[in-house]
């Protein structure tokens, strides 16, 4: 029988870090499938923008400031009634091998990627449990898998993502409304954080070759949404089995995920 009902219909996301990138792909792909979106960001033009555009609700957020995790939840159950999924995609990605990381870029970074990931876990799971079960989904990185050598604290603060979803997806399976809880681990994908990481360390501009598509495929770098496809599946009820699972996603990519 066909089915013409949005893959994801009838459920709430929160999507942090929305404004941009693939927190941004992300969310106008779960409001194409039907679901009611929130979205978060710092830079509240650009997320308001976007929430009009996939005709969503922008809320301004700090992820790392932990007072604002309450209010955004109220605000949520406040404005749907319910909360079905957390995607935990707010992220920076300073420079910084273990020479050159200052105590202030590792505190940041943390504070970020896994003190921010670790409030909306523990925030979101009491309403994801109320709401009949849900699905968390966490932003990690190739860089959790294969550590990159000039972005330490990332790689820390992925790897410690990566630990944290399995530990949480443990409890969340054994709810009586079940929370599943996973980590996507993308290669390169072109987003501003990736093409800004590219000029800072070659000054190389993608958008100024002859043919930027061409050389972004030949490059192994993937688009935004390649990412939020997979973020729709795992949202979805599709993929119901899947809890505490790494999904890699960077085409087979020899660098970082996999030694060459
Ligand atoms: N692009 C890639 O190749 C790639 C690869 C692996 C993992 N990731 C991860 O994906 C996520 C998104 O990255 P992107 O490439 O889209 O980057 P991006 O820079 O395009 O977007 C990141 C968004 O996060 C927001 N943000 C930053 N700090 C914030 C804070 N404290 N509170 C709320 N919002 C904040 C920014 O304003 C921006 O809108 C990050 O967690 C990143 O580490 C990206």
């Amino acid at each position: 029988m066909p089915n013409d009902r949005g893959r994801v219909e009838g459920k709430v996301a929160i999507v942090t870090g929305a404004a941009s990138g693939l927190g941004k792909a992300d969310a106008i792909r779960l409001a194409e499938e039907g679901a009611a979106v929130v979205l978060t960001d710092i830079d509240a033009a650009a997320g308001q923008a976007v929430a009009e555009e996939c005709g969503g609700t922008f809320i301004e957020q700090d992820v790392g400031d932990e007072s604002t995790w309450p209010t955004l939840i109220e605000k949520t159950i406040a404005g749907h009634g319910r909360l079905d999924v957390l995607v935990n995609n707010a992220g920076i990605a300073p420079l910084g091998d273990i020479e050159t990381t200052t105590t202030e870029i590792w505190r940041k970074t943390l504070r970020v990627h896994l003190d921010a990931t670790f409030f909306g876990c523990h925030y979101a799971m009491p309403m994801l449990k109320q709401s009949g079960g849900g699905s968390i989904i966490n932003m990690s990185s190739t860089a959790a898998l294969v550590a990159m050598a000039p972005y330490l604290a990332y790689s820390a603060a992925k790897g410690g993502i990566r630990s944290m979803t399995k530990a949480i997806a443990a409890y969340g399976r054994r709810q009586t409304n079940p929370v599943r809880c996973n980590s996507i681990h993308p290669g390169s994908i072109l987003t501003p954080m990736v093409q800004s990481a590219l000029e800072t360390g070659t000054g190389f501009k993608i958008a100024e070759t002859d043919d930027p598509e061409a050389t972004r495929i030949a490059m192994g770098i993937g688009e935004p949404q390649d990412v939020a496809n997979l973020v729709l599946f795992l949202a979805s009820d599709e993929s119901k089995h899947i809890n505490g699972a790494e999904l890699v996603i960077d085409n087979g990519s020899p660098t970082p995920s996999r030694p060459k």
